[in-house]
């Protein structure tokens, strides 16, 4: 029989959503425990009850480290992990100055799986244990992406970005292509271990009315997968639509006609939406994400978490690496907290890591396997040293409760902060 493993420190865990529920529904263990058996959480705990009925478990002592979910990145662009932090230029520009040349390198299938393993290795060490990534539009980039998950046992999501216009020759496919492409990938790898495809249009300015309808006719062939895209992320990127589509209602009408609205939607950014998109998101049950530190990087604007959970709108959390500054889901809850500032709403850490956790789990379709520290969950797990550097140790010393002994490492913590990590139950990190 499988060995079973007894991880004893604080636990954090989720009875429900915190935003809507309060904090009831958060639940902290001082001297907690995690029991995992074959990859999975089998029980979740007080550390004596669990040391008692499970005697032959192996122990692992954490101390007072805290045991957390591995983080959940619901936007990524591991292409973009050589370029993250490049200088100067906002969407449009950014994406022609920096982006499309990176992209382009991925026809070289060993420059792809070089650049999949070191975007994994870096997203582990940061404590994130699952990401749902665009892949750039040849398939040998999802192939590479995939085959470097499959090795470490991780939960993704990934899909062939397509592209059919306003992007250089070499970054483009055709409405047919695209079709055909992502039709075969979804083919080999979704379902396959912990990997799942995802349909990926860019954006609308980077495809054809008649390529947005292709994709939408895969996704109602194959409804098991979701759907990711960006949805109005700055402004002028707004009025380019607007042009390139004069018959739409609005951006998210250009997907909405094209059947790529729905519950297994992603839509990265979705900063400046219109009364009648955020109702329609709410009422398809699809999901926008959240990418604070590229929202403000590229100066796109500050997104509404609050007001669109409390209209029903689903939200994740993501890093939009490399548009995105940092790797790390710490930096992205504390960048998260500072715009929740700039629009009035302090943002509570125990709503931060739900959301890094739980929410983008949610929003991927896969709450309680993922994302979750309760029983059946894959024991995807983070272990976090809330005192890893000596700045936020001296403000941990005069913590007066749990909440504010975590907050510092939300605002300040890094890679320093990730003690090790589980995927599967085994340690990667
Ligand atoms: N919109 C279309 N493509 C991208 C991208 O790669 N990054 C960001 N931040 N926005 C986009
Ligand atoms: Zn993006």
């Amino acid at each position: 029989m499988d060995e079973k493993k007894l991880l004893l420190g604080q636990t954090l865990r989720f009875s429900g959503n915190p935003f809507l529920e309060g904090l009831n529904v958060v639940h902290h263990e001082t001297f907690g425990g995690v029991l995992i058996e074959s990859g999975k959480i089998a029980e979740v705990g007080e550390r004596d009850i669990l040391r008692k009925n499970h005697p032959d478990a192996v122990v692992e002592d954490f101390g007072s480290k805290l045991i957390v979910p591995g983080f959940v990145d619901a936007h990524a662009h591991y292409p973009q992990t050589a370029i993250i932090a490049s200088w100067g230029k906002r969407l449009i520009d950014w994406l022609n100055t920096y982006t499309f040349p990176e992209e382009m390198k991925f026809i070289d299938a060993a420059y792809a799986s070089e650049i999949a393993e070191r975007y994994l290795d870096l997203v582990l060490s940061n404590g994130t244990t699952t990401v749902a990534s665009y892949c750039t539009i040849h398939p040998e980039s999802v192939d590479a992406f995939f085959h470097a998950a499959m090795s470490r046992q991780m939960a993704v999501v990934a899909g062939k970005t397509c592209m059919d216009r306003n992007a250089p020759d070499g970054l483009t496919d055709t409405a047919k292509s695209a079709y055909d492409d992502s039709k075969l990938l979804l083919e080999r790898w979704h379902g396959l271990d912990r990997l799942s495809y995802a349909i990926t249009p860019r954006f609308s300015p980077t495809s054809t009315r008649e390529q947005l309808e292709a994709l939408g006719s895969l996704w109602k062939e194959h409804p098991e997968c979701l759907m990711q895209t960006h949805l109005s992320e700055q402004t002028d990127e707004i009025d380019w639509v607007c042009d390139l589509f004069p018959e739409a209602r609005d951006y998210l009408d250009t997907y909405e006609a094209a059947g790529l609205l729905g519950s297994g939607g992603l839509y990265g950014h979705a900063i400046h939406l219109t009364d009648r998109e955020r109702a329609r998101l709410a009422e398809v049950g699809a999901a926008t994400v959240h990418c604070p530190t590229s929202n403000t990087f590229i100066g796109s604007g500050l997104f509404d978490a609050s007001g669109l959970m409390s209209s029903g709108v689903k939200v994740a959390l993501a890093t939009d690496t490399g548009g995105g500054s940092s790797f790390s889901m710490l930096r992205t809850m504390a960048a998260a907290y500072e715009i929740g500032q700039l629009r009035g709403t302090s943002l509570h850490p125990a709503q931060l890591i739900w959301l890094a956790t739980e929410g983008s789990a949610q929003a991927l379709h896969m709450s309680g396997q993922i994302g979750h520290l309760g029983r059946g969950a894959h024991a995807d797990l983070a272990i976090l040293d809330l005192e890893s550097t000596p700045a936020i140790q001296q403000r941990v010393a005069i913590a007066d409760d749990f909440w504010s002994s975590i907050f510092p490492t939300i605002m300040m913590g890094d890679d320093r902060a990730i003690h090790c990590v589980f995927v599967a139950g085994t340690k990667r990190y």
